[in-house]
């Protein structure tokens, strides 16, 4: 009885520790890479003559019958294999014989695991990119028909300056820009083959890594075995680099949100992307917007938490960079769906261009405007301007009226020194020409945001 209940304790104990110490239920997701990484390695093999050309063929065709058994669902996949790595060389061998075995031969799985999780980052980096300039080009194409339409633009969330939709949607696309190029420049940075990199320290075996690096299409082999088998920077800076764009995502999201509520009413969310609640009738609430925002703290969390994996790791491989990949899969996964559906939002709402002009009549969004032009026109000091134009601002206060709306009576009576300021002023303190005197480079003048708008579509252009 005692004996029996050993046995239990033991089983049990193994299936444990095989379930702790396994990753195949989250790294079967490398299959296609680990396949490609395995042929690729087979074909160098072949040619260095560490094996024949025949077992070559057979490991080549074995793998390609793996890979259709894991698309087609028919690939049993069990603890018993640990991870990706041993499930398919373990399937390749029951299924070609002892050539199979012959397949790791002057790898490791350290090197191998490396490979394959390069392989992943580097396409889902160039999947992304493609999202990008998909989501850019939506924001240039919105951009492209409000270059006109006023709305306030805001400083601590308080309106300060009029500026037109088009710029405000420009910003965005610019930040998605610098994002979509810092994917690109990791790309670049980390295109480099780990595979022959073995244990640690490379291998007496006569390999040729430059072409394994060719087959794979990376630009050359990496530099030093002991680095390339310990690094995981390559999934900390698309962890990074997802973050930052979620970040540029939520701060979109959390101004749809505003945008959305009656205190703002700029746009009206399309119903496809607004819910209603359970309990109260007439509401839409924007959670889509709230999810992305809320999505971009789990992204963070993923990236925080393999840089503490990896801080103080002795050199050179440990289990615990095991730990790397399902916080990457599921920060991929979130900006995937993030970007897919950030579009349709952005593709889909209407905009209210009534309300954004009502909205930038309140809170005298021209008044810097006069006081660049007491500068420009009266060579008045800047401080003198100003305090002047707070006696303007008190003038319409004491009129219920925004500082763009007062006569040019109202305007001379507000202050002796301005008793005699020239006509001209009334048309100076509109928005729309307010909006068109910041015409400095990048600024928010309609001509502007028309340049910029062109420098998109002619990148754009380029890069798609
Ligand atoms: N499953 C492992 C990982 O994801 C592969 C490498 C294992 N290497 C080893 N020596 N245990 O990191």
């Amino acid at each position: 009885m005692v004996q029996k209940n050993n046995q239990i304790l033991k089983n049990t104990n193994a299936e444990l520790l095989d379930q702790f110490n396994a990753s195949i239920m989250f790294d079967k997701k490398l299959y296609s890479q680990d396949i490609r990484g395995s042929i690729a390695h087979s074909k160098m093999l072949a040619l260095q003559n560490i094996i024949s050309n025949d077992e070559q063929k057979l490991i080549e065709k074995g793998l390609l019958q793996v890979l259709e058994e894991i698309e087609n669902g028919k690939f049993k996949f069990s603890l018993e294999y640990e991870d990706i790595h041993m499930a398919v060389e373990n399937r390749l061998t029951q299924i070609i014989g002892d050539a199979g075995k012959r397949l790791h031969t002057a790898r490791s799985r350290n090197d191998q695991v490396c490979t394959d999780f390069t392989l992943y980052v580097q396409e889902k980096t160039k999947s992304i990119e493609k999202q990008l300039l998909t989501l850019i080009e939506t924001f240039v194409n919105l951009a492209s028909k409000h270059t006109k339409t006023i709305m306030p633009g805001m400083t601590h969330l308080q309106h300060a300056q009029p500026i037109n939709f088009g710029y405000h949607m420009m910003a965005y696309a610019n930040m998605f820009k610098r994002d979509f190029e810092r994917f690109n420049s990791s790309y670049e940075r980390n295109n480099f083959s780990p595979l022959g990199s073995a244990a640690l320290a490379g291998t007496p075996h006569n390999i040729d890594r430059f072409k394994t690096a060719e087959l794979l299409g990376f630009c050359a082999p990496t530099q030093n075995a002991m680095d390339t088998v310990s690094n995981r920077d390559f999934a900390l800076e698309l962890l990074f680099n997802i973050s930052t764009t979620m970040m540029h995502i939520s701060r979109i999201s959390e101004e749809l949100i505003l945008w959305s509520s009656y205190e703002f009413r700029f746009i009206r969310m399309s119903d496809m992307y607004a819910t209603t609640s359970s309990i109260m009738p007439q509401k839409k609430n924007p959670d889509v917007p709230e999810l992305l925002r809320g999505k971009t703290g789990r992204v963070y969390g993923n990236l925080i938490s393999l840089l503490t994996v990896m801080k103080s790791l002795p050199l050179a491989y440990n289990k615990d960079t095991q730990e790397d990949k399902e916080g990457v899969f599921d920060s991929v996964e979130t900006i995937e769906i993030s970007l897919s559906i950030l579009n349709e939002v952005i593709k889909t709402m209407t905009i209210l261009e009534d309300n954004m002009l009502e909205a930038s009549k309140i809170g005298h969004l021209t008044a810097t405007d006069l006081a660049d032009y007491l500068v420009q026109k009266q060579n008045m000091p800047f401080r003198e301007a100003y305090y002047l134009t707070k006696e303007v601002v008190q003038k319409a206060n004491s009129l219920n009226k925004d500082i763009s709306e007062l006569t040019i009576t109202e305007i001379r009576n507000s202050s002796k020194e301005l008793e005699n300021i020239d006509e001209e002023i009334v048309s100076y303190l509109s928005l729309e020409n307010s909006m068109n005197s910041r015409n400095s480079f990048g600024g928010t003048s309609t001509k502007q945001t028309e340049i910029q708008i062109d420098s998109f579509n002619n990148w754009l252009k380029e890069v798609l």
